[in-house]
């Protein structure tokens, strides 16, 4: 059958088969390609089309092909749906009807179905192979296996393709493997070394589809041919940030069983968007094509990131998705799925070039729109007084822009007021017609824009790389491990993150958005958003709002450090109203290790706090010496109150040690204090107490069991603690409840307990004091970190 297939093929040379790939290809001979998984959805959807292109590329060059389709069916079964994917490939639109046809039908011929399941299988492969070239006496040039396999198959695969499938030395052998290559770096390090003892580094090809796609593919292209003018600008002086984006509109719906072990980080980012990521930032190597050099400079860049932690991601998981894991997955209704499906994460790089220069990497499923592009956005210090429109004040930016969304092609696109770029291959052209299409809010002939002439399959260019024995566009073992040694830990450090929900689509808005601050990233918005059944949340656009509700009152979450942020701007917030109101903030701050970080924020953060008219007041006091560490008061003042400018006698510390003694009734002491803000505060109503809850469930020093309702009308008494030390001043429950806002803020998984407790338990403030809070006519907040809220 060779023979008749060869003669064939140097008839269509002769009416211009493109041969061009070929000519650099190693020694012609016999070529065998057997995909493993050959019916598979990838195989289908793209790998025969890709083999077919490759085929007629090569068609000319003297090589000659068999084409093995192998799978765990037997071979009756298997065939006739092989056959029935084999009719679907097509030839590109330069190709005429009449010669497709013939190629098609050679192409078809050439291929058929094995069962590759035991050693044996693949034993009789190799025997069939040798076979077929001493009847056609065929020299063999190589023989490449394409695993589209699950990866748990991989070792033993490659174990049995190593055993008996060896070409004779001379010809060559290649196998491909599709990810995911490892769950994490241990997983990852594990396969790396079964496949070493089976193949070696030359014979591996771990394919990535995004270096196959046209504008991926050019990116160091683009970079070195515009070399002279990126070199000043490529660097953190001039580049404001980079964004690296794929965003999808589909969910994972009949995937779960694979997706919800792996997540969005593992299955696009750590890969894909690492990959383009080094190809925007790597030395330019002396020649693309040199894969060592190329694979070198990856490395360089993968080694020299800073580590990645939980502050410099966000993750998301959208709405659906839980149902969905319930289904698939066969789990009960409270089976929870902490899976990410969308996340934003803040890479940098820590050399001179790019130090300091914000990597943003992002990627979700059901999102607003289905695009990918790598932005690389220029600082642009021109201020236009005038003319706003004028092209020097827009943003300067080059995207490259891997095709759907709103262009719908592939391009690469340099701002008008950077340069004009050179075409990168001869087979790509400027964009001059332009359509009304905007990219990133700008109309596009702000562009300087080139595509490709015609769309090429990702999968097609890797195809034709593999043959070629190109290694430039593959992932190498110590690739791969550098790529999992940056993911890894901030995998592990999500593990237990709740990731945010959000509804999908275009009523996501703006619940996805991002604020960077130096090395982190955080959710802009922060607007609840979880999954609340238990604690009563209301409905918006079908997905769980926490609407602030906790124990009836308004309610704040967010993860810690925002947490923080956020009472701080409230608390300012209520300083500047009650000054333009009043001229004066009356503040009352309670003790414990709570407050320590919100204290922190207002000394750092909080430059414009009108200290000057704040009168800080104390919610409660240890009967300690202020000199030592237990002493609230010092606690106050060595984390906030020597850094600002307040003035001294707007401080009001409670006088626990008088006449040389600590908390002695006698010396009335917590009169004092009441005197003296019944005097300095309208009608003993503070503005703002800030309170922190114990973890059983006392709240400033008023304890369970303290017969609160014993205290009497007094605003400020001595009261009991149940540890050390025991005795304590603190603010009444009749003064709390005056205060114009009070804070209950509450962190740390140890409070989850406690939190679960008081979302059920009734008002009783001998036993649970914090119920006791209950400001008159003031409002409660409830300031609730996520790991007190969700443990
Ligand atoms: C795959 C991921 O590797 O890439 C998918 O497993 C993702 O989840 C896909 O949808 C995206 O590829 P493309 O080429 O459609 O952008």
């Amino acid at each position: 059958m060779f023979l008749t297939v060869f003669f064939l093929l140097v008839v269509l040379c002769t009416q211009g088969g493109n041969g061009k790939e070929g000519e650099e290809a190693q020694r012609p001979g016999h070529v065998s390609v057997v995909i493993v998984g050959g019916t598979g959805d990838l195989a289908k959807k793209y790998l025969w089309q890709g083999f077919f292109q490759l085929y007629i590329n090569q068609v000319s060059s003297g090589n000659t092909f068999s084409f093995y389709g192998g799978g765990q069916s037997p071979t009756e079964k298997a065939t006739p749906v092989l056959f029935e994917i084999l009719k679907a490939v097509s030839c590109s639109k330069d190709v005429s009807q009449e010669r497709c046809a013939l190629l098609k039908d050679q192409f078809l011929r050439l291929a058929q179905y094995r069962q590759l399941k035991s050693l044996e299988d693949y034993q009789d492969l190799a025997k069939h192979i040798e076979q077929q070239l001493q009847e056609e006496g065929m020299t063999e040039a190589g023989r490449l296996f394409y695993l589209s396999v699950p990866a748990f198959a991989y070792a033993d695969i490659a174990e049995k393709i190593n055993s008996s499938c060896r070409p004779k030395s001379g010809a060559w052998l290649r196998v491909v493997l599709e990810k995911p290559f490892g769950h994490d770096y241990g997983s990852a390090q594990v396969l790396a070394s079964q496949l070493r003892s089976s193949l070696t580094e030359e014979e591996m090809y771990r394919i990535d589809h995004y270096l196959g796609k046209q504008v991926v593919s050019k990116m160091l292209p683009f970079r070195i041919q515009n070399k002279k003018l990126l070199d000043p600008i490529w660097n953190k002086h001039h580049i404001e940030r980079v964004e690296i984006v794929l965003k999808e509109t589909l969910d994972v719906k009949g995937r779960i069983a694979f997706y919800d072990q792996y997540g969005v980080i593992r299955d696009v980012l750590q890969n894909h968007l690492t990959e383009v990521m080094t190809l925007l930032t790597m030395r330019l190597p002396k020649n693309v094509s040199r894969s060592e050099e190329v694979l070198g400079n990856k490395l360089q860049i993968l080694s020299s990131m800073l580590p990645l932690g939980k502050n410099q991601a966000v993750i998301g998981q959208y709405q659906t998705y839980k149902a969905e894991v319930q289904q698939e997955l066969n789990k009960t209704k409270d089976h929870v799925s902490h899976t990410p499906t969308f996340a934003a994460v803040l890479a940098q790089i820590d050399d001179a070039q790019y130090e300091g220069m914000p990597i943003l990497l992002i990627s979700g499923k059901m999102l607003d729109e289905r695009v990918g592009y790598a932005r690389v956005l220029f600082k642009n210090d021109i201020f236009c007084v005038q003319n706003h429109n004028n092209v020097h004040c827009k943003p300067k930016q080059i995207v490259f822009y891997f095709g759907h969304g709103s262009l719908q092609y592939p391009a690469i696109l340099v701002s008008k007021n950077l340069f004009k770029p050179a075409l990168v291959d001869s087979e790509w052209k400027e964009v001059t017609e332009h359509k009304d299409v905007n990219v990133f809010g700008l109309p596009i002939s702000d562009f300087y824009i080139q595509t490709p002439m015609e769309q090429k399959e990702a999968y097609a260019e890797l195809i034709s790389h593999i043959f070629l024995g190109q290694k430039n566009s593959f992932i190498s073992t110590e690739n791969l491990l550098a790529s999992w040694d940056l993911w890894t830990p901030l995998l592990s450090s999500l593990a237990s993150t709740f990731p945010r929900i959000y509804p999908g689509g275009a009523d996501n808005a703006d619940v996805l958005d991002i604020h960077l601050k130096g090395k982190d990233v955080s959710y802009n918005n922060e607007v609840v958003i979880i999954s609340t059944d238990h604690l009563g949340g209301t409905s918006t656009n079908g997905f769980q709002v926490m609407q602030g509700k906790f124990r009836s009152s308004e309610m704040v979450s967010a993860w810690a450090e925002q947490l923080v942020d956020k009472l701080a701007a409230d608390i300012q917030e209520a300083a500047e109203a009650a000054i333009y109101e009043g001229g004066v903030f009356h503040l009352a701050l309670s003790g414990g290790s709570t407050p320590l970080a919100l204290f922190h924020r207002l000394a750092d953060h909080h430059f414009t706090f009108p200290w000057r008219n704040t009168h800080v007041w104390m919610v409660d006091e240890r009967c300690v010496l202020p000199t030592e560490l237990e002493s609230n008061f010092r606690n106050l003042h060595d984390h906030l109150l020597q850094h600002v400018r307040i003035p001294y006698y707007n401080i009001h510390p409670m006088p626990v040690h008088l006449n040389q003694r600590l908390c002695v009734e006698e010396d009335r002491g917590a009169l004092m204090y009441e005197k003296q803000l019944v005097k300095l505060v309208n009608s003993s109503s503070f503005h703002f107490v800030l309170l922190g809850v114990g973890y059983d469930g006392h709240t400033a020093s008023l304890f369970p069991g303290g017969k609160a309702d014993e205290l009497g009308d007094s605003l400020v008494a001595l009261t009991e603690s149940p540890s050390k030390p025991h005795q304590r001043m603190s603010l009444t429950f009749n003064v709390i409840n005056r205060a114009r806002k009070v804070a209950l803020l509450v962190m740390g998984k140890g409070k989850h307990e406690l939190i679960t407790q008081l979302s059920r338990v009734k008002d009783n403030p001998d036993k649970w004091p914090v119920t006791g809070v209950k400001p008159t006519n003031g409002n409660l907040v409830w300031y609730i970190d996520y790991d007190a809220l969700l443990g």
